[in-house]
């Protein structure tokens, strides 16, 4: 990795993190009052957020769900897999068939703690604490190794967390994207989202009050157009590239994005 970003060991309850304020808005426990007070001044400018972040879960667990029970997937790599919360991706894949295995990784050193306490009792499923631009530390890691077999199919998450990385010729989303993408066997998926917006001024007020607030542990919001770059040279499944709710959303009453000063916009990509 090119930047001096350190993996932070320590929770320091005082500098709000992604982690902690994503677990705020989807009704979590595990956060303090500075990540709350950052959520509380972003919905000044994004009201929509904590509605767009309750649509990026549903999408996650959909997805997974899918690829699963439609696919045949049975192992899955998920970057930036957040706080634990209810149905995570070894709960809803393992409905599928509980011999899934799944690996977390995440930067977050409460992801860490909060995780290994959930996952202490299965064998299937391990929590890494890795900077998901460290390819070659995540993939040679022991656990990924003990549970993930990459001669077969896998499914590799970056789900509402590119935006937590700048631009970066050897360490952005595009570069990340193609040395994973180069390490897995044809029939394997890319799950790929993040915060975007076409309008240039809450691009710019939202990169810099997340950069600040976090202490400079941010990337930034994109638009569609960056977001279908990284997914050139995969076969997308339908609907192709939409704002998350509307990804073939399992109930006529599934909540949509209604306001949209900024969405989660991605899709899933196979390899060929
Ligand atoms: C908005 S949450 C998304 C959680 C989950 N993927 C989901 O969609 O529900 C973003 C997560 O990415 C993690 N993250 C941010 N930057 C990271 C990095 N450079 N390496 C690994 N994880 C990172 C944060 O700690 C946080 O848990």
């Amino acid at each position: 990795m090119e930047t001096g970003n350190k993996l932070s060991t320590s929770i320091d309850a005082t500098v709000p993190t992604a982690a902690r304020m994503y677990d705020h808005y989807l009704g979590g426990k595990d956060n303090y009052a500075a990540d709350r007070a950052a959520c509380e001044e972003l919905d000044k400018v994004v009201p929509s957020t904590r509605r767009l972040a309750v649509n990026n879960r549903r999408f996650l667990q959909r997805v997974v769900k899918t690829l699963a029970a439609e696919h045949g997937i049975r192992q899955f790599l998920d970057h930036g897999s957040g706080l634990p919360t209810q149905d995570n991706v070894h709960q809803v894949a393992q409905r599928i068939d509980p011999e899934t295995h799944v690996v977390y990784v995440d930067n977050d050193p409460m992801v860490l703690v909060h995780g290994r306490a959930l996952l202490e009792q299965d064998e299937r499923t391990a929590v890494i604490h890795a900077d998901m631009r460290e390819t070659d530390v995540i993939f040679s890691h022991p656990e990924t190794q003990r549970l993930i077999d990459f001669d077969q199919p896998v499914a590799v998450l970056f789900n509402s967390v590119m935006h937590c990385i700048p631009d970066s010729e050897t360490d952005g989303p595009q570069a990340v994207v193609r040395r994973v993408a180069e390490r897995l066997v044809p029939g394997s998926f890319l799950v790929m989202c993040q915060l975007v917006s076409e309008d240039p001024e809450v691009r710019e007020f939202v990169t810099n009050f997340m950069d600040q607030a976090t202490q400079g542990h941010w990337g930034r919001v994109r638009q569609e157009k960056d977001v279908a770059e990284w997914f050139e040279d995969l076969d997308v499944l339908d609907p192709g590239l939409v704002e998350v709710s509307t990804w073939r959303p399992d109930t006529e009453v599934a909540p949509r994005q209604l306001t949209h000063e900024w969405i989660e916009f991605g899709g899933v990509g196979r390899l060929r």
